[in-house]
């Protein structure tokens, strides 16, 4: 077979993304305050792989010197970290943590230094404490507190940042903590979890809004979504009905505000017929429609292939396709294997396209994609991770990625979740996703066999093959 050159435009990001409860670890120190998964691990720690807690996270705190200088090592033209906002203002509100100050302005100007533009993003599911305390997002007081959070972030930050996020995947907390049980605060209540989705897109419009009124010189700001494209998985028009249902709830009700300005007819519609409409406030759709984002950020795993459910009533809402909890086979289907998630290289290029033609084109990048592997020390040869199945899983998204610039979609980067091997919520260090491996108990770092190979086609801005 003949090779094809997979060439990138010009400007390309190269990089990875992590955040900051999972990587930063002194999490009960230097002045930082409680967040929801401090709190949960100290009430819980069985909920957690290995009973491992977020104090324990890939020490990126006291590291960052060291693991800037292996992603300028290895081709990183651009990082994604969050923010946490128990570090900077330990009580959610108040007053500001200097040590916190120092150390984000330290990471920053240590990127700058090693030209590797920071992408930041505000909210990483990490919610603090005492804001959860009084309802999380369901109450409409905690999006003043997140506002101001955003305001200081974006004053003391935002001379050298340029690239800003406002929420990441804001649908996970909302599935995981009022739908699914797998983040605090475990309330399994479909009308509870769309009012905490709605005020979330609420926080979000009402950050753009600041940060516009701040005229950040040069600034964008976006949101980074889980875009989960959802295939039927037959031609039945009740599998049909689920995927769109689907489509609806876990993709459209973010992406369509924060890029269009209004939710979808549809998913109005339906949240009216089971009398699950959120409360809202007058001006809310003004604000929505005002402040759309410059640049969105897809994370991109694995599709979702729906069937109607087949029996009623679904005990975590009234409505919901039951695709979540059973596994499903179909010729041609692959899994990752060593992770149990579907590998569906085609689905970043659907997901473009529909970006394209649905969403003026808007200009994204792919903000996470990657491949969680479980045991991956038995891949250990000769001291490296020989992460081959990593590699072939990055190079064919990436040529999907391509075809979709091809056809002139506005996709303008990559970045790998992640760059060290980190924490994953309660999946702890259960499944390994980094170009560098960490060793728990030493924190040491060592390069994958990937980090070779991406430091290649980040140098040269693309690859054959
Ligand atoms: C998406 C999330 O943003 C990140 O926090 C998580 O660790 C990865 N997916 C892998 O599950």
């Amino acid at each position: 077979m003949t090779e094809q050159n997979y060439q990138f435009p010009d400007g390309f990001w190269w990089g990875s993304a992590t955040s900051a409860t999972q990587i930063e670890g002194a999490a009960n120190q230097y002045g930082k305050g409680q967040n929801i998964w401090d709190h949960w691990y100290n009430v819980q720690p069985e909920r957690f792989y290995n009973q491992v807690g977020p104090e324990h996270t890939s020490d990126f705190y006291h590291r960052y010197k060291e693991d800037i200088a292996l992603m300028k090592e290895f081709g990183h033209n651009s990082f994604r970290l969050s923010i946490s906002w128990s570090r900077l203002i330990p009580d959610g509100i108040g007053n500001v943590n200097e040590e916190a100050v120092s150390f984000y302005n330290n990471v920053i100007d240590e990127l700058i230094a090693n030209d590797i533009e920071p992408f930041v993003n505000l909210f990483h599911f990490d919610m603090p404490l005492p804001m959860q305390e009084i309802g999380g997002w369901e109450n409409r007081e905690v999006i003043k507190m997140y506002q101001q959070y955003a305001k200081k972030a974006f004053e003391l930050f935002g001379d050298r940042v340029k690239r800003w996020f406002t929420f990441n995947e804001p649908i996970v907390p909302v599935e995981g903590g009022y739908l699914y049980n797998f983040h605090y605060p475990n309330v399994v209540d479909a009308k509870r979890a769309i009012q905490v989705a709605y005020h979330t897109i609420i926080a979000h419009a009402t950050a753009v809004q600041t940060f516009r009124e701040l005229n950040v010189t040069n600034g964008k700001i976006g949101i980074i979504l889980n875009l989960t494209p959802s295939y039927p998985r037959s031609e039945h028009k009740a599998d049909q009905k689920a995927a769109h249902i689907a489509d609806l709830f876990f993709n459209r009700s973010f992406l369509d505000p924060a890029v269009l300005g209004e939710y979808p007819e549809d998913l109005i519609n339906l949240l009216k017929e089971h009398d699950h409409l959120p409360q809202s406030e007058d001006g809310d759709a003004l604000l929505i429609k005002e402040n759309t984002i410059d640049i969105l950020g897809v994370n991109y795993y694995q599709p979702r292939r729906v069937k109607a459910k087949e029996y009623l009533p679904n005990p975590y809402s009234p409505f919901m396709p039951d695709w979540f909890f059973d596994s499903y086979e179909m010729p041609g289907r692959r899994m990752n294997e060593y992770r149990g998630w579907e590998i569906y290289e085609k689905g970043i290029y659907d997901i473009m396209i529909n970006l394209k033609e649905n969403y003026h084109n808007i200009e994204s990048f792919i903000s996470e994609n990657g491949m969680g592997v479980q045991g991956e020390e038995r891949f250990l040869e000769n001291g490296q991770i020989q992460d081959d199945y990593r590699i072939t899983f990055i190079q064919d998204h990436l040529k999907w990625l391509h075809q979709a610039i091809t056809e002139g979609c506005n996709a303008k980067g990559y970045h790998l979740w992640t760059t060290m091997d980190n924490w994953s919520w309660s999946n702890a260090y259960k499944n390994r996703y980094g170009f560098f491996s960490v060793n728990i108990d030493t924190m040491e770092r060592t390069p994958k066999k990937s980090a070779y190979w991406f430091k290649q086609i980040s140098e040269q801005n693309g690859f054959q093959a």
